[in-house]
């Protein structure tokens, strides 16, 4: 036997324990012992049935994701063959679930002709988030099991499920009462016992004739379920895969699903995917905040100001289960801002997501009040006030004067220094930026700025917090808009140029739309308010001709049904405005900008090239600690599309050389200092280095 795989006898059935520490994945080390361990059972005459199960906390959890991509994960025996192995056995097999068997692990666990799990065992198939489909017999065998739209419904959401559920459903045959192996092995006893002829999960038919006469119902259920895939192919090929299941036998749908499992694997979309898959993982570990740097204990927030970003913020909070108290200027203010998180969570119960129940303990969670003095059992303080550093320093100074000793003060500001906020207390060693992207109780992002005198510890007790909160985070310095928005302002001059040049919102907005982003930038500007960036320009004494003479307007976006487009009554469906075409006309007379067609790569290097730029620069100023730091704060804040991977990984699919071309030609074209060529891009672009996988060096 091998320090992975060995088999304990319990009479007449043996038990394979899997032991790959820390989470039992499918490394070749482990896959070689398995198969040969099955072989001699299968051959060993005094064995009557075999339970599959593993040591340590779960069962195996998936793929060995350190051979992805390398020739080790594909070589023999592979998964498919140990799935087949397992599944022609000659006596029964149980896999013993407990953890979490997900991916290939519950492949592996499909391919036993039984399956048990303890209570708190989960199961699933999240190969799609990686820009896969499950490639070991997932779509194949899991249909057979729980019936096609079930199965596919796992696999497009790519959403573990609980042991009671996936009972409930057939995709396991038990939950264990007491001790998982015991449970498994007087299982595969009963099984002996009872003699009945051995059925594999391949020659199964609960669901077959019934699934085949409804293919209209599979094909319906499946344009519902790939709805939101958003130019991802992943989720169509799932769909196309598990319907191979209903129309071919079980070897061609499997030989297929390998075939589409191979040339997702080998694409770009899945390689974007799994790129940002490391990314966030790797975006949580910080240099200087080890394990040794304690969190601080959070147990209650205070959020100031109740407007759009407060109320998220609230709820974001509220939502992972900790105390809030939001405090306002006026009781009126705590009214309305109230008003809107109750009809936000009443939102939530209309669409079933969320039981009135549930919205109630929500809501309990909350305490409002006018009075600073309410905030001094606060252990984390976030202010959500207007965007003036007036503003923001009369605040911090309120909440320096009643906070605990300890407690965290951040900033939720968009662009200020947080530096100089900081040196406006005494404590700047408990000053941070907590970021919130809009709407706050969606938005993933996070990105926790670091001041020069943030402590180690508030920075972990901010990673901490993010965790609670279901948020991802990304840890930054300080500048001008941070990571997100100083990338973003790189492409908002441009944007307006472009306008006044002759492109339309509608164009601009198509061009992106058509890249793969959820709205265009007009679009976004008008759902996140024009104000605030009117605002932001006016204090720092720059301006967009055609954002502010909107705003000159009153045309603040959609929360006055009027922005770049318009919004009828109660609609959040932008429609183009005559009003707004001819304003732009007037004010490229003004500028003497002769009006042109503008074609859509134009607006693609002239918005698109800048932010790669600006990246680029970020990265060298240790703004960033990585590319791919900034990769994830745009996929998670600003809805860049997944399947391209973030703006950093985009530009190496781009091609540096070209990008960095381009880029020389806007410059020398318009002047503008956003093309002007970083350095790194253009030593990347020179030396054939990745950006994505490039590291702050600052
Ligand atoms: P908002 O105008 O919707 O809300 C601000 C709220 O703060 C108002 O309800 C106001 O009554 C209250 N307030 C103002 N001064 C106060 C004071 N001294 N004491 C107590 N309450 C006070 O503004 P929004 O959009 O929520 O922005 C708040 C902050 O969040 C700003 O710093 C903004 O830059 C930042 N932010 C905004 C984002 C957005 O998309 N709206 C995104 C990320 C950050």
């Amino acid at each position: 036997m091998s320090d992975y795989v060995t088999v304990d006898r319990r009479g007449d059935v043996a038990v394979v324990i899997i032991d790959n520490p820390p989470v039992n994945a499918l490394s070749l080390h482990m896959r070689e012992p398995l198969f040969a361990a099955l072989v001699e059972l299968d051959g060993d005459a005094s064995v009557k049935a075999v339970v599959v199960s593993c040591a340590g906390r779960t069962f195996v959890s998936g793929a060995d994701i350190s051979e992805f991509g390398s020739p080790k994960s594909l070589q023999s025996p592979n998964l498919p063959e140990l799935c087949a192995k397992l599944e022609t056995l000659s006596k029964p097999s149980v896999a013993a679930i407990h953890g979490t068997a997900l991916g290939g692990g519950f492949e592996l666990a499909l391919s036993c002709h039984f399956r048990v799990a303890d209570k708190a065992a989960k199961v699933g198939l999240p190969e799609v988030h990686l820009g896969l489909v499950p490639g070991s017999g997932g779509t194949v065998r899991l249909p057979r099991v729980v019936g096609a739209v079930k199965a596919l419904e796992m696999i497009v959401s790519g959403k573990p499920i609980g042991a009671a559920e996936a009972q409930s459903i057939g995709a396991i045959d038990a939950v264990a009462e007491g001790d998982l192996v015991d449970a498994a092995v007087a299982f595969a006893t009963a099984k002996i016992a009872e003699g009945a002829p051995l059925v594999a999960v391949r020659d199964r038919d609960d669901w077959r004739d019934k699934d085949r006469a409804d293919l209209d119902g599979f094909d319906k259920a499946a344009a519902q379920l790939t709805k939101k895939s958003r130019g991802l192919e992943a989720p169509l090929r799932c769909a196309e895969a598990v319907r191979n299941s209903l129309t071919m036998d079980f070897d061609a749908a499997l030989m297929k699903e390998r075939e589409i499992f191979l040339a997702l694997l080998s694409g770009d979309q899945s390689k974007a995917q799994r790129h940002l898959f490391f990314a966030e993982r790797e975006a949580t570990k910080v240099p200087g905040i080890g394990k040794d740097v304690a969190p601080r204990e959070v147990k209650r927030v205070g959020i100031i100001g109740a407007g759009t970003m407060g109320g998220g913020i609230a709820m974001a909070f509220a939502n992972g289960g900790l105390d809030v108290t939001v405090l306002e200027m006026s009781e009126e203010a705590l009214d309305r801002g109230f008003a809107t998180i109750r009809r936000n969570y009443e939102g939530s119960v209309k669409r079933g997501s969320m039981g009135a129940d549930q919205m109630e303990a929500r809501l309990a969670r909350f305490a409002r009040t006018t009075d600073y003095g309410k905030l001094a059992d606060c252990d984390l303080i976030i202010e959500a006030v207007f965007e003036e550093m007036s503003v923001k320093k009369e605040v911090f100074a309120k909440i320096e004067a009643v906070a605990k000793d300890g407690a965290i003060l951040a900033t939720n500001t968009s662009y200020l220094d947080v530096d100089e906020i900081a040196a406006s207390t005494k404590r700047p060693q408990d000053v941070v930026g907590l970021h919130f992207f809009s709407p706050a109780n969606v938005m993933k992002l996070l990105e926790i700025v670091r001041g020069r005198e943030t402590a180690p510890e508030v920075i972990a007790t901010a990673l901490a917090v993010a965790r609670r909160i279901a948020k991802v985070p990304v840890v930054v310095g300080v500048c001008h808009g941070f990571v997100g928005n100083r990338m973003l302002a790189s492409r908002s001059a441009e944007n307006e140029a472009l306008l006044l040049e002759g492109a339309t919102p509608e164009q601009i907005d198509r061009v992106f739309t058509d890249f793969g982003w959820p709205m265009g930038p007009f679009a976004m500007g008008d759902l996140a308010g024009l104000d605030i960036g009117w605002r932001n320009r006016k204090a720092l004494g720059t301006s967009a001709v055609i954002a502010d003479a909107l705003c000159e307007m009153g045309r603040y976006g959609q929360k006055t049904s009027k922005g770049f487009y318009l919004y009828e009554e109660g609609s959040r469906t932008p429609k183009p405005d005559p009003e707004v075409s001819r304003l732009i006309e007037e004010k490229a007379r003004d500028a003497g900008v002769e009006r042109r067609e503008i074609s859509d790569q134009e607006i693609t290097e002239r918005t698109l090239y800048p932010m790669i730029n600006e990246g680029a620069r970020i990265l060298e100023e240790g703004i960033a600690l990585r590319a791919s730091d900034i990769d994830v704060a745009w996929i998670y804040g600003y809805g860049f599309p997944r399947g391209k991977g973030g703006p950093m990984f985009f530009a190496d699919l781009e091609g540096l050389p070209n990008i960095v071309e381009r880029l020389e030609h806007w410059h020398g074209k318009t002047g503008n200092e956003v093309f002007e060529p970083a350095r790194t891009l253009k030593d990347a672009a020179a030396g054939g280095t990745r950006l994505a996988s490039m590291k702050s060096t600052a």
